[in-house]
């Protein structure tokens, strides 16, 4: 009798899943290279709200694409959440992504920080910022990009490797803004600069500016966010020093990049891969998927995490982030030849 109802249980629970499965929309197969816990908690949500299931496949930003090239027609992703425009280019250029319509994320996302056609969507805004020595730097003295090659900060300025995506979109900006000539000698101005040859993050930057060791890092504003919201005094002790600049608010505005999401090419759940972007665009999940990283949601007037408000409203630089996604390549072929490491 007993194992009789479970059959009939389980039997009714299956054919839940198969209308839900019939009207397309019964799982959704997220690749993502971020992994923070409050994704995880949005996701259930997602699935409480939709009854879709989704299934979260982690991996490296890089390896990610690479893995979705080769399954190519039998691959079950159906949506990538990734870093960085340059990144969401690549993995555009790789064929891995599909082209989608949506108003709701067309009306949520600003023109300027996803792809023309629909390629990919950024969902969280980090900004490119200076941090500097409040002991060693008059932050008027330091005002855009551009200053950071001026000869007065000959032997101060910590940024690390050209290896690196976030700089390769700083640099695709900046040609963006200047064309390669111009561009490569701000990039060797800026090798002349150095304190150091390049080495570690954004964070190891910021840390040798506290240590003394450059007078000025090129940081992304969330790596500084995690130091502020630290309890360990060592943090709080490097936090203390120093102050942060928005560059070049007399002019374009400071570089954003994005942390974004697009549609697998082959995704075989498209329905729910759509519904589960426009669900990351709503008020409520920009709110969580930005906070948990100190980032800026991508959709205008959803409140920050109060350390990141703290650093006050800036003017950002409306170039659209598939501009220099796709400088990604020449800008890493300008920094090499500035012999930036
Ligand atoms: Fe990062």
């Amino acid at each position: 009798m007993f194992k009789g109802t479970r059959g009939w249980m389980t039997a009714t629970f299956g054919a839940v899943l198969l209308t839900a499965g019939a009207a397309g929309a019964a799982e959704v197969n997220v690749y993502s290279a971020r992994h923070y816990d409050v994704d995880k908690t949005l996701y259930e949500t997602f699935e409480k709200n939709t009854g879709i299931k989704v299934n979260l496949i982690e991996g490296k930003d890089d390896e990610l694409i690479e893995r979705i090239r080769s399954e190519a027609a039998n691959s079950p992703a159906d949506v990538l959440i990734t870093v960085d425009a340059g990144r969401l280019w690549r993995a555009q250029e790789a064929g891995i992504l599909q082209p989608i319509r949506s108003e709701a994320l067309e009306k949520a996302i600003p023109a300027h920080l996803r792809e023309p056609e629909g390629h990919w969507f950024g969902l969280s805004k980090r900004a490119r910022v200076l941090v500097y020595n409040k002991d060693a730097v008059e932050p008027a003295k330091l005002k855009s990009y551009e200053d950071l090659a001026a000869p007065e900060w000959k032997g101060r300025v910590l940024v690390r490797s050209s290896t690196n995506v976030y700089n390769q979109s700083l640099a695709g900006a900046m040609l963006a803004a200047h064309g390669p000539e111009k561009t490569e000698e701000w990039a060797r101005g800026v090798v002349e600069n150095m304190a150091r040859k390049p080495q570690g993050g954004d964070t190891d930057q910021i840390k040798g500016v506290a240590a003394g060791e450059g007078d000025v890092a090129v940081s992304n504003t969330y790596y500084f966010g995690r130091l502020a919201a630290s309890q360990k005094p060592e943090d709080q002790a490097i936090v203390s020093k120093l102050g942060i600049i928005f560059p070049n608010q007399g002019d374009r505005g400071t570089h954003v990049n994005v942390s974004g999401a697009g549609v697998a090419k082959n995704a075989p759940n498209k329905d729910a891969a759509v519904k589960f972007l426009e669900y990351l665009a709503t008020p409520a999940a920009q709110k969580v998927f930005a906070e948990g990283n100190y980032e800026y949601p991508a959709v205008p007037g959803v409140e920050v995490h109060p350390i990141v408000a703290g650093w006050g409203p800036f003017k950002e630089d409306e170039l659209n982030a598939a501009v220099y996604g796709k400088n990604n390549a020449e800008a890493l072929k300008v920094m090499d030849r500035a012999g930036w490491k």
